[in-house]
């Protein structure tokens, strides 16, 4: 029998500004504690421009397109789980026209590391004692880098994440997104905040790092990503959360807090929107379209990403990509 949980959020006790009522959501099955205890905190860059979005909002100002043509009006989280892998949701504002909802400086989380947008977190149980705990953190516009011959690879839709995995219920290992890698490093050599390992998002990219700053990446090493300990932000303070059993491929809701758990719980948002394998951004525009040009592989603009269903969830080792991975036992520090 599933333990029935009466879980009352009484939010002001966290001193989070926004929902002056507390509320109270039957939970079915929580997350244990550690999930959230030892949740990665991260620092934005400081002059960070694209800051983290509510998929919510995210889901009113796009379109599913296949092939730059509409597939329907409009979509929302009960219907983007039936559309199919080959489905971009696309904006209806061209991105050049700089639409607000793109540059969304005002979910800078505040002092305490609350932002508005909720962050989504789904756990895996695993044989051997293992829960994965990932941390997915969504922005609508990723603002890729240039470098010599390397326009940024701007895109719409950002989905990065961090994973904890936890082994009988420890802290074992800290995994962290970048780009098409990332890197795995023990729990014990992290950086830590209030015993809290501790990650570091890059300007516009929100590529993860484990130390604050300069990381060169790309081809030769041309590229640069910036972050520094810029706003700090707290995912345990807002988020969605479910479970995932890996052997079904079967979402559940599991618990969240504050407008995460509002929205996850009482809008009738469902769990279906977790199966959508298509892209949560633009395809990559034709050159001469929305400002487009190309050189050699790379273009103002690229694709929009997968969403967390694409992230190798069943992963078993903690890498996303399991063909390399190496746990760090020390940390690469950041250049300057
Ligand atoms: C995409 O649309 C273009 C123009 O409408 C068409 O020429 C092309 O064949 C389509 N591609 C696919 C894969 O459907
Ligand atoms: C695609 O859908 C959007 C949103 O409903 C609409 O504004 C736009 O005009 C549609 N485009 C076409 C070509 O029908
Ligand atoms: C956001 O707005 C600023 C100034 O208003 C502009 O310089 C920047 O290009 C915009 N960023 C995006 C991603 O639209
Ligand atoms: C690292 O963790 C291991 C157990 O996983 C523990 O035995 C060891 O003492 C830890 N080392 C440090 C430096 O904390
Ligand atoms: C990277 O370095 C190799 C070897 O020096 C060179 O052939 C290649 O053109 C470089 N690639 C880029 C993108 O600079
Ligand atoms: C999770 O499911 C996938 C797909 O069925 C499978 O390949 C993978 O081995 C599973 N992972 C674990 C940890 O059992
Ligand atoms: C494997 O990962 C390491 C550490 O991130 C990296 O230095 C190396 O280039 C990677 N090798 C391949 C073949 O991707």
């Amino acid at each position: 029998m599933r333990r029935s949980v009466f879980l009352v959020v009484a939010a002001i006790a966290f001193g989070v500004p926004t929902l002056a009522t507390p509320f109270g959501i039957k939970v079915p099955k929580p997350f244990p504690k550690f999930v959230t205890e030892f949740a990665p905190i991260s620092h934005l860059f400081s002059q960070e421009k694209a800051m983290p979005s509510d998929i919510a909002v995210h889901l009113t100002h796009v379109v599913p397109q296949i092939n730059f043509t509409n597939t329907s009006s409009s979509v929302t989280f009960q219907s983007i789980g039936s559309l199919g892998s080959d489905v971009f949701l696309t904006s209806m504002d061209p991105v050049e026209t700089s639409p607000a909802w793109l540059n969304t400086t005002d979910n800078k989380p505040n002092a305490i590391g609350f932002t508005v947008a909720p962050a989504t977190i789904i756990a895996v149980e695993k044989p051997g004692g293992i829960l994965d705990a990932y941390y997915f953190y969504f922005y609508s516009f990723d603002e890729g880098n240039p470098g010599p011959g390397h326009p940024p690879g701007n895109h719409i839709g950002d989905w990065e994440h961090s994973m904890m995995r936890f082994v009988n219920g420890a802290p074992s290992i800290l995994y962290i997104s970048a780009h098409s890698g990332g890197e795995a490093i023990a729990f014990n050599a992290t950086i830590k905040t209030n015993g809290r390992p501790t990650t570091y998002i890059s300007q516009g990219t929100h590529a993860n790092y484990a130390t604050p700053g300069n990381h060169l990446h790309g081809t030769n090493n041309t590229l640069s990503d910036h972050t520094d300990n810029g706003a700090l932000w707290d995912v345990t303070l807002n988020y969605r959360g479910y479970w995932l059993d890996n052997d079904t491929t079967t979402f559940t809701m599991a618990d969240g807090t504050t407008a995460g758990l509002l929205e996850e719980f009482t809008s009738g948002e469902g769990v279906g929107w977790l199966n959508f394998k298509g892209m949560w951004g633009d395809e990559q525009y034709p050159i001469g379209q929305h400002g487009q040009f190309c050189d050699g592989t790379n273009c103002l603009f690229a694709d929009g990403p997968t969403g967390p269903v694409g992230k190798n969830l069943g992963r078993h080792l903690p890498c996303e990509h399991e063909a390399n991975c190496t746990i760090l036992t020390s940390l690469v520090m950041g250049v300057s």
